[in-house]
């Protein structure tokens, strides 16, 4: 971009960063241009299709005429559903009022945070944690506070830690588990230790749940159920990653009345309402057979298997047992090179995409994210390659 374009732009844009999957996807495809076989473990998105009964549901939706604007916080009966969705998962009471339908879990954090951030307040973030949080942060002129995670906990953070990066400009905890991108899940003891803080220091909690179906040893638990935390958690989930969806965009957020409102007036003046017969997908997809949900979570656990002693027999390379989400996060300290010299020697030596630790915070450097939302026979190539070309390093 040549300096006269760049001063035209805003400077908050200066503030907002790319991604790097969708970076690293677009340089894979040009290789793939040039006739290179790349084996794509860079993106986080199921590489299942959408289940049957719920594509049917958005056809017919289609060939009804659900091609109109619809209420900005989303179609009643959607609302309903996910209402009922969320009380049996996470044991509070709901009423459509707390949920407002988003085009997506992304766009859920922006609008949140636009409603109750102000500029100069803290936020803080898991690290590494999924890029958009310190980003959208940062574009709104307050501080992202690093929580570090930390492999030897299995990828938790240190209670100590927490008390210390809480301040008097603390007004929010993002918190994400199973967890994007070490597959790391808090347990209860986390939750009641981020709950009884928030309490003290009168903060929001951010719950970003769109893992909740992929978790492998454990039950699921929201921080929304302990006692006294509903009215500050914020509920951010989506139909993406556990109904194989990412491309209807559609998700949800549950929150207090309020919080509700507020985000429902900015979609109002965004995006006016999400898809109309994405909603009817959504409606199929929560009322209809989960048969398919837990298929694909069963699925991902073999992969996680497979994968893991896989990159454990790699020299020099580690890798601990995530417990949900579909990453691998393997440890390459040993091999002397930093993550995105690691990931640009396998791009260019082995066609594999995957991604730089660092880019998703500093804590990040040292390791690799491995989406293994792939077949089994493409992941079992991934691994002979990379082994491969560890070897001869
Ligand atoms: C932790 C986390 N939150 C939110 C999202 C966004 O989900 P959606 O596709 O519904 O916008 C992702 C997608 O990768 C994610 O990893």
């Amino acid at each position: 971009m040549d300096q006269s374009t760049k001063s035209r732009l805003a400077s908050r844009m200066q503030l907002l960063k790319g991604e790097g999957a969708i970076e690293t996807f677009a340089k894979a495809k040009n290789l793939e241009l040039q006739g290179r076989k790349i084996i794509h473990l860079e993106i986080g998105e199921p590489d299942f299709v959408t289940p049957d009964h719920i594509v049917a549901a958005g056809v017919e939706a289609l060939q009804q005429g659900r091609t109109r604007y619809t209420p900005a916080p989303g179609i009643t009966e959607l609302r309903k559903a996910i209402a009922t969705e969320v009380m049996r998962s996470r044991g509070i009471a709901v009423s459509i009022e707390n949920v407002v339908v988003v085009p997506g879990a992304k766009f859920i954090l922006m609008l949140t945070l636009l409603a109750l951030i102000e500029p100069g307040d803290e936020v803080i973030i898991p690290d590494p944690g999924y890029p958009a949080y310190s980003s959208v942060v940062a574009l709104l002129g307050a501080k992202p506070i690093a929580l570090p995670l930390y492999e030897e906990l299995e990828f938790h953070f240190d209670e100590a830690e927490l008390r210390a990066a809480i301040s008097p400009r603390t007004r929010m905890i993002i918190i994400n588990s199973p967890q994007n991108p070490t597959g790391g899940v808090l347990n209860k003891s986390d939750l009641e230790v981020v709950a009884e803080l928030a309490k003290e220091n009168d903060i929001w909690v951010l719950s970003d749940e769109v893992y909740r179906h992929i978790i492998f040893d454990d039950k699921f638990q929201s921080i929304s159920s302990l006692p006294g935390m509903q009215d500050r958690t914020i509920i951010l989930d989506a139909f993406s990653k556990s109904y194989s969806m990412t491309g209807w965009r559609l998700g949800y957020v549950i929150c207090a009345e309020d919080l509700a409102e507020a985000i429902t007036r900015l979609i109002i003046n965004s995006t006016s309402c999400s898809a109309d017969f994405s909603q009817y997908a959504g409606i199929a997809a929560l009322t209809g057979s989960q048969d398919q949900v837990f298929a694909m979570a069963e699925s991902f656990h073999r992969r996680r298997d497979l994968v893991v002693s896989s990159l454990n027999t790699i020299p020099n390379w580690k890798c601990n047992t995530p417990a949900g989400a579909f990453y691998a996060f393997p440890n390459i300290k040993g091999s002397g090179l930093s993550s995105q010299q690691m990931s640009d020697y396998l791009l260019d030596h082995a066609d594999i995409a995957l991604l730089p630790g660092n880019g998703f915070g500093a804590n990040g450097e040292g390791y690799l994210r491995i989406s293994y939302a792939t077949s089994e026979p493409n992941l079992r190539q991934a691994m002979q390659r990379i082994d491969k070309a560890i070897r001869s390093l």
